[in-house]
């Protein structure tokens, strides 16, 4: 039987996350096809209804609704408790079951370049569901500190208490007062969508030198501002569709309860492009 899986977010045509998934199952020969749906900021409860009535077997939850959908799930794993957000969710007869996989996508390009965070300092830009994957991840590898900037202060503040909660030093910069910073970090990562429509970087480049690693979890384009800056900076580069990889190698091993095809999905994203 033909299994349909989905990613749902706004916006959702740049997503690679269709190409990924099919190039997946055509290499396996699996009778599945995963689509991209949209679903905007306030339709995610009947869009969720519309997704049960067409019985999907699963999707992948992105921006804007990584947190929100915690509420419309009847069951989450402990990724999700600890983040307080999904992007993976389980359709099992309408029981929906949450994961999430941001956390570990995040980490295994970092663990793969054999970065150290233990004791680091870290610039955070964003503070949605996927900057609280990014700071839980930061905490399980110990980092001393996070600067979280956010457009919305409440959010940064949010953000900081579960950081400190997770035992790692936080504090929050607004968007107008991130000229003043002028501390040295060993990472700074974009977990906002800025970029995602070209827009200007606005992390200062006087932070970013060969030292820093910067780490931009915006996908496409693959060389956003953010990245322009540090390959000019000579600074070390992780690129948004390494934690893509990461994460919908582990959602499909949700779904699909067998190994997934690795390489064959990372030449799909590198073809995507
Ligand atoms: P996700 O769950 O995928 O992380 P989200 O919760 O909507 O998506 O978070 C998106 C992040 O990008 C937020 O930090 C958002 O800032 P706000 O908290 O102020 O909404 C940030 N963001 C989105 N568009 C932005 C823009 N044009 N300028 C600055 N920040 C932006």
């Amino acid at each position: 039987m033909l299994r349909t899986f989905a990613v749902i977010g706004d916006p959702i045509d740049h997503s690679l996350s269709p190409t990924i998934h099919n190039a997946a199952y055509r290499y396996l020969d699996l009778e599945c096809t995963y689509i991209g749906y949209k679903i905007g900021k306030n339709e995610l409860e009947s869009g969720i209804q519309s997704l049960k009535s067409i019985k999907i077997s699963g999707f992948n939850v992105t921006i804007p609704h990584k947190i929100e959908i915690m509420q419309l799930l009847d069951a989450v794993d402990e990724n999700c408790r600890l983040i307080g957000a999904a992007n993976t969710v389980v359709n099992d007869n309408g029981n929906l079951k949450g994961y999430n996989t941001d956390m570990d996508g995040f980490l295994e390009p970092i663990k793969n370049r054999e970065i150290p965070i233990e004791n680091s300092n870290v610039l955070l830009l964003g503070a949605g569901g996927a900057s609280r994957a990014v700071i839980a991840g930061l905490a399980k590898e110990h980092a001393k500190k996070i600067t979280i900037i956010n457009r919305t202060k409440q959010k940064a503040e949010e953000l900081a208490k579960f950081s400190r909660e997770l035992g790692v030093e936080s504090d929050i910069v607004s968007i107008d007062e991130v000229e003043k910073l002028n501390e040295l970090y060993n990472l700074v990562v974009n977990a906002s969508s800025l970029g995602l429509k070209s827009e200007p970087n606005i992390i200062p480049t006087k932070l970013i030198t060969d030292k820093t690693v910067v780490y931009d979890i915006v996908y496409k384009p693959v060389n956003t501002e953010l990245i322009k800056i540090a390959k000019k900076k000579n600074a070390e580069i992780i690129y948004g569709y390494e934690m893509l990889l990461g994460q919908a190698t582990r959602s499909f091993e949700i779904w699909l309860k067998q190994k997934a095809p690795y390489d064959a999905m990372k030449k799909a994203i590198l073809g995507g492009f």
